[in-house]
């Protein structure tokens, strides 16, 4: 079909597409008539809320409403036809999501945004709500269908959840660091000398409260990550003092099990570069700290930085532990993982440490893995993009 203009016919041969994709169901059917009462019948008893605007009259107003769509708002059809469906958002007009969904009826897209809306009666709730432009066999534009999605439960839900993780940041963070930090005190004799039976009661609750607090970290971490609430810093860094740092904290870990820490950063790999800092601090720990847990005593752990594919840095941490199943490798990155449950009560993980890692390296643009030989170690690794400043 000729158009004037090929935007125009850009649309045509998409509308084209999409009509004889229906071709097969409707061909069943006889007339054209009955066609339409078939799509009509259909619209009208979908379950969610429909609604059909008319763009070349004023105001783009509506021709058509579904029956779940009084449903769900509460009006009557001859209360809400000829009107702009911007009624059902009350007085609430400043909310981000207008914007997008302006834009996209201003350019003739489709889009999908989630509303916060107003029934007749007054109370909330909160519609997903699909745009789509509907254009005439010779690419016009002619009218715009919206199908509406009560989301509250799911939105309810969610505020919940938010709910429940902050008061676990709140009540049980603050007051378990707070323990920690004096148990820690009176194990380094802080409240003064502890009989040997008793610095043995606090050694066991420190240990077991300083768990208790990485495991309510992580989950903090992992709810951030997953709600994408989690932001990175950048800054510049360099491997060394990356390294250093992560060196000097896990070296009395170390020790207890007279592991040796050995470094050995490439040339080549000095350079700045810039990450959060602090994140792949994070990384780099967990994967020594795991090196160092299932490495058998008087070994070596080995951390080692080079560079890749001339930008990407590796930092990889070998041990001499007794290495993982092929079986089990692909488990080691999800959350809640450990590869043996027995090994998890003796070392004291929380099973969401590498997921963490995996998903702050996959945020800076690179990637994690591990090579591992069954009876004689594994190497973890992670590489991140550099950016030279
Ligand atoms: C087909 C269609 C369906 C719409 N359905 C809704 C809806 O269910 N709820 C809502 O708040 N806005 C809905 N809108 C959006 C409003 O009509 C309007 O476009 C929006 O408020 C932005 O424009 P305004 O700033 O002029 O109000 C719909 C728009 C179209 C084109």
């Amino acid at each position: 079909m000729p158009s004037s203009s090929s935007k125009d016919s850009e649309r045509n041969k998409s509308f084209k597409g999409r009509e004889s994709a229906c071709v097969p169901i409707l061909d069943s059917v006889k007339s054209p008539r009955e066609k339409l009462t078939i799509l009509e019948r259909a619209i009208a008893s979908a379950r969610n809320g429909i609604v059909i605007t008319d763009p070349t009259l004023d105001d783009n107003p509506i021709v058509y409403v579904n029956q779940s769509f009084l449903t769900l708002t509460g009006y009557g059809a001859d209360e809400v036809v000829g009107r702009n469906c911007r009624f059902l958002q009350g007085e609430d007009r400043r909310q981000k999501a207008l914007d997008d969904l302006r834009n996209a009826i201003k350019e003739t897209r489709a889009i999908t945004c989630v509303l916060k809306n107003y029934r007749k009666d007054g109370s909330v709730f909160w519609n997903e709500l699909t745009v789509s432009p509907v254009h005439n066999e010779k690419g016009k534009l002619i009218n715009f269908i919206g199908i509406q999605n009560d989301i509250s439960s799911r939105v309810e839900a969610e505020t919940r959840i938010s709910e429940f993780y902050s008061i676990v940041s709140h009540e049980l963070r603050t007051p378990l660091t707070s323990i920690r930090s004096s148990l820690g005190l009176l194990e380094e004799g802080e409240g003064g000398s502890l009989s040997p039976e008793g610095k043995k009661l606090v050694e066991i609750a420190f240990r077991n409260t300083d768990r208790l607090v990485r495991l309510v970290n992580d989950i903090l971490d992992f709810r951030k990550i997953e709600s994408e609430k989690l932001e990175l810093r950048y800054s510049s860094i360099t491997a060394r003092s990356i390294v250093e740092q992560v060196v000097r904290e896990l070296s009395p870990t170390a020790s207890e099990k007279s592991i040796g820490l050995v470094v050995d950063i490439k040339s080549g790999s000095e350079a700045a570069f810039k990450a959060d800092r602090d994140r792949i601090i994070q990384v780099l720990t967990n994967l020594t700290a795991n090196a160092i847990k299932f490495s058998g005593e008087r070994s070596d752990v080995t951390i080692v930085v080079d560079l890749r594919r001339k930008n990407f840095l590796r930092f990889s941490v070998s041990d001499q532990g007794p290495g993982i199943p092929r079986s089990e490798v692909g488990k080691l990155f999800q959350k809640f993982q450990q590869i043996d449950s027995s090994d998890r009560r003796r070392e004291g993980g929380t099973g969401l440490g590498l997921a963490i890692s995996k998903s702050l390296v996959e945020m800076h643009g690179g990637n994690i893995g591990v090579d591992t030989t069954l009876g004689s170690g594994s190497t973890f690794w992670f590489e991140v993009p550099i950016t030279r400043i």
